[in-house]
């Protein structure tokens, strides 16, 4: 079995990550329960900016917070260096909490409110990604009524379909985000950017899309964008001093993944930026990246108590689990596979094929099929990895569950950052029936 970061088997026979027994910590906590690694996270944001240093160019990395977003979790990040990309009021609600510097903030979404963009400009937030044209008009206003200048970022589509889930997959032209950069979109926002005194256009981003695993669509992103760039400087006087190249690095979920380490990724990207740039006799321009999922995703694993089983001979085994869609939603959005093992009996042999369900009255509330575990049953807690991206931050109350705690884990030490939701939790917002309701 693929152990990652600090996960090992310790001498009881149960999973351990970050040297605390995962089963000391079910019985703690409860279950459904997500771990985090926070180790591999620290060497992960290490591996991204070493490979920036060692190239000897201006960067910025910036944590995609969508990813999972938590108050501790951003402390973290700006703890290791990290910029925060954030793309709703809620998550920079929560980075305004957490204490992050507001200027280490970049604020994205395809349709922000007029008042996430008066909250972004009241925090005195780094950077606002524009998206389309309303945006960025109601942007000049809000910075006049404020009589600020906000350094902004265009988001362009460069028309690049990254090789990945379709619902993942933002480059292409048809994309609900960005700019069009081949119908004169792109040149269009430059031109009414430089006009607005309130504005200041430090660049251009790109995001092609998650879960990748090849350099080529970064590739064809840059030389893409560097073949307006002659153009942008010669009629419009402009030469982008940033380029964000988004996220979308992938991760091992499953054997068969293959990404890449995170720093070629980083080497690739510069190195044909620094080319193009000397190509076009520029300053090469300040790089900005911004990892999610491979920041926090192999990180996380999710702690389940194994519940009912059902057999169906010569067809199926199902093993039913204590959480399902309502904390993992991504087997059913995007078909996501993942592996796990039994984390009190890690050190025994696989001897049958279960599949596991969730508890979600919902057929396709299917967490993994058809895994190899040892005889299971329902006195045993099964580990679900790479649960860290997209999982907490997509957690729901389908049904009414209530969302599980998380805790990160580090050298032997294990600390509640989330609390589990309660029933009270649930029904806070809820309002009882009016009399004259009742009557009617
Ligand atoms: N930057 C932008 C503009 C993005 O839209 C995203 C992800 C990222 C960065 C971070 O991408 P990452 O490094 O995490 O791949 N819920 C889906 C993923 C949606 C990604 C949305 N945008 C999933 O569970 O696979």
């Amino acid at each position: 079995m693929y152990m990652h970061g600090s996960s090992l088997i310790n001498d009881k026979g149960h999973l351990e990550i970050g040297g605390v027994d995962t089963i000391e910590l079910a019985n703690k906590y409860g279950t459904p329960l997500f771990v985090y690694d926070v180790a591999l996270i620290k060497e992960r944001a290490e591996q991204f900016q070493e490979a920036f240093r060692e190239e000897g160019v201006n960067y910025q990395v910036a944590y995609a917070s969508k990813a999972f977003s938590c108050i501790a979790m951003f402390q973290l990040a700006d703890e290791l260096g990290l910029s925060l990309d954030v793309v709703s009021g809620g998550e920079l609600y929560t980075a305004i909490q957490a204490g992050v510097p507001m200027e280490r903030i970049h604020f994205h979404g395809n349709n922000k409110s007029l008042a996430e963009l008066e909250m972004a400009v009241e925090s005195g937030i780094g950077c606002v990604v524009v998206d389309n044209f309303y945006e960025l008009k109601q942007l000049g206003h809000i910075c006049a009524r404020h009589d600020v200048k906000m350094d902004i970022l265009l988001r362009i589509t460069p028309g690049v379909e990254a090789h990945t889930h379709d619902y993942i997959s933002t480059g292409q032209e048809d994309s609900k985000f960005g700019f069009d950069l081949e119908s004169g979109q792109v040149d269009q926002a430059i031109q009414l950017s430089l006009l607005d005194p309130h504005i200041n256009l430090l660049g251009i981003h790109s995001h092609i899309g998650s879960q990748i695993f090849e350099t080529s669509g970064f590739v064809m992103a840059v030389e893409k964008i560097f073949e307006f760039i002659e153009k942008w400087r010669e009629e419009l006087g402009f030469t982008p001093s940033v380029l964000n190249l988004g996220g979308g690095f992938g991760i091992r979920y499953i054997e068969g993944d293959t990404p890449l380490p995170v720093g070629e990724y980083v080497r690739k990207m510069v190195h044909v930026i620094k080319e193009k740039a000397a190509a076009h006799q520029m300053e090469i321009p300040e790089i900005w990246i911004e990892p999610g999922r491979s920041l926090v995703g192999d990180a996380g694993t999710t702690l389940y108590s194994i519940g009912s089983r059902k057999e169906i001979p010569n067809v199926r085994h199902y093993l039913s689990v204590d959480g399902g869609m309502s904390d993992n939603l991504r087997p059913a959005l995007y078909q996501a596979e993942y592996e796990g093992i039994l984390a009190n009996r890690a050190d025994e042999e696989t001897t049958e094929t279960f599949s596991i369900a969730g508890k979600c009255c919902e057929s396709g509330d299917m967490l993994i099929w058809d895994l190899p575990l040892p005889k299971a049953s329902h006195e045993d807690v099964l580990a679900v990895f790479c649960t860290g991206a997209y999982g907490y931050s997509m957690a729901n109350n389908y049904n009414r569950i209530p969302r599980p705690p998380v805790v990160f884990v580090e050298k032997g030490e294990a600390q509640l950052v989330i609390q589990r939701e309660s029933y009270e939790d649930l029904v806070r917002l809820d309002l009882p029936l009016k009399q004259v309701m009742k009557q009617m």
